[in-house]
């Protein structure tokens, strides 16, 4: 006991190396509270499969808590794997979107994801900051969500787009994160986490009137495997828009790294995908590093870096005095630095012709949106 006391007054490596281990074990420690906290909470990890506030508490605390930047990595490499299915690739080359404003383009999803899935966080945040539950918000929420999902099936319903594609497109939203977790997070997803997002996505898709659902996540993970299996295969415009996307993602990074940053792309995708993208397969080396500087990061997290106090909130908490919503940051540059009008979000060209309802069901697409679904189907 006196030698460690002593080492301690003498400032020696001994003083450094217990701070540093109890540290450790302190970090580690508020880690985990928040998910032992829910898991002792919710034993029986079905129950959000049963209870979709459950489900909108637990998927707030696993996307602004837990893992708020690789979960929203994870979105957007499920959206890039979209871009392998030549049916999808053909829409997006064709709506010219991604040539004019890919960034736009990207936002305007973002968002539109965002306003509909935000709104348990945004109460939770604003109750933090403010002491109080705001009654009008929380409805507000509530409209958001649904004006962003009216928006998001009149935008949908101008264009032919397959139901399977659809049900694809929902079934790497409701997968791609836990998997992405799993390989390169500090901690694994839980039963009850994947149960979560299986059971508030499949809401989603439910509101976007998309068919044939799957009951449990194994069957959905069964059908999305076949239906990569059959469907993504080399077109020219899957290229297209997976260039345009990784130029976007690349733009943050100085331009001798592109190469590089090409080449780590290809190392997180599967052959299959490669050969759909026509991506050559990075070198060897490439793939290691990659993989260790994900797994080194995902331990500097477990050990050094405490949770957060605040949840993680991108959307404004509420409108400013133009009605608007300004984020909380950009990614990019800025593509609404003054706000947006949920109702405004998506291609210029629907700027502002959202049939806005306020109706739970939400669905009511103009005729011309209904001609183009009937079309789709
Ligand atoms: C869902 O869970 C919440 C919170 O535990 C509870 O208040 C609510 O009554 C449950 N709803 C249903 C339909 O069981
Ligand atoms: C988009 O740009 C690419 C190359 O920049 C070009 O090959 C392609 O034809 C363009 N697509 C459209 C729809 O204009
Ligand atoms: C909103 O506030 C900003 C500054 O905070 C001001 O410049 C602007 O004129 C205001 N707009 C309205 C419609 O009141």
């Amino acid at each position: 006991m006196s030698f460690i006391l002593n080492a301690l007054q003498r400032h020696s490596p001994i003083n450094y190396g217990i701070a540093l281990v109890a540290y450790m074990a302190v970090v580690r420690f508020f880690r985990y509270r928040r998910i032992n906290a829910l898991l002792k909470k919710y034993p029986d990890p079905t129950l959000p499969l049963r209870n979709l506030t459950v489900a909108k508490e637990i998927f707030s605390t696993f996307n602004d808590y837990e893992f708020p930047y690789l979960n929203v990595v994870s979105l957007e490499f499920a959206l890039f794997k979209t871009y392998a299915i030549p049916s999808i690739s053909k829409i997006l080359a064709a709506s010219r979107e991604f040539n004019n404003s890919c960034l736009k383009r990207t936002d305007d999803t973002v968002f539109i994801l965002l306003e509909m899935n935000e709104g348990f966080s945004r109460n939770l945040k604003r109750t933090m900051v403010e002491g109080k539950v705001d009654a009008d918000e929380v409805l507000n929420d509530e409209k958001r969500a649904e004006i962003a999902i009216d928006r998001l099936n009149y935008i949908h319903g101008h264009y032919a787009i397959k139901q399977e594609d659809y049900l694809y497109t929902l079934a790497l939203f409701m997968l791609e994160p836990p998997s992405f977790i799993d390989q390169f997070e500090w901690r694994k997803s839980t039963e009850l986490e994947q149960n979560a997002l299986f059971a508030l996505w499949t809401e989603q898709g439910k509101a976007m009137n998309i068919q044939n659902i799957p009951e449990t996540k194994e069957e959905m993970e069964a059908w999305a495997e076949e239906y990569e299996s059959k469907y993504a295969v080399h077109a020219p415009t899957n290229g297209i828009i997976a260039d345009a996307t990784i130029a976007l993602l690349l733009s943050l990074a100085p331009s001798f790294t592109h190469g590089f940053g090409v080449q780590a792309v290809s190392a997180l995708l599967t052959p299959r995908l490669r050969a759909a993208f026509n991506i050559p397969p990075p070198p060897r080396g490439v793939t290691t590093l990659v993989r260790a500087t994900i797994r080194a990061r995902a331990l500097f997290i477990r050990y050094f870096m405490l949770p957060r106090r605040l949840p993680h909130v991108r959307t404004a908490l509420r409108a400013n005095n133009e009605s608007k919503y300004v984020p909380s940051y950009h990614k990019y540059k800025p593509v609404y630095p003054d706000g947006y009008r949920i109702e405004d979000l998506g291609p210029t060209k629907y700027l502002g012709k959202c049939p806005v309802s306020f109706h739970p069901s939400g669905i009511t697409p103009s005729s011309s949106a209904k001609d183009a679904e009937t079309k789709a189907l």
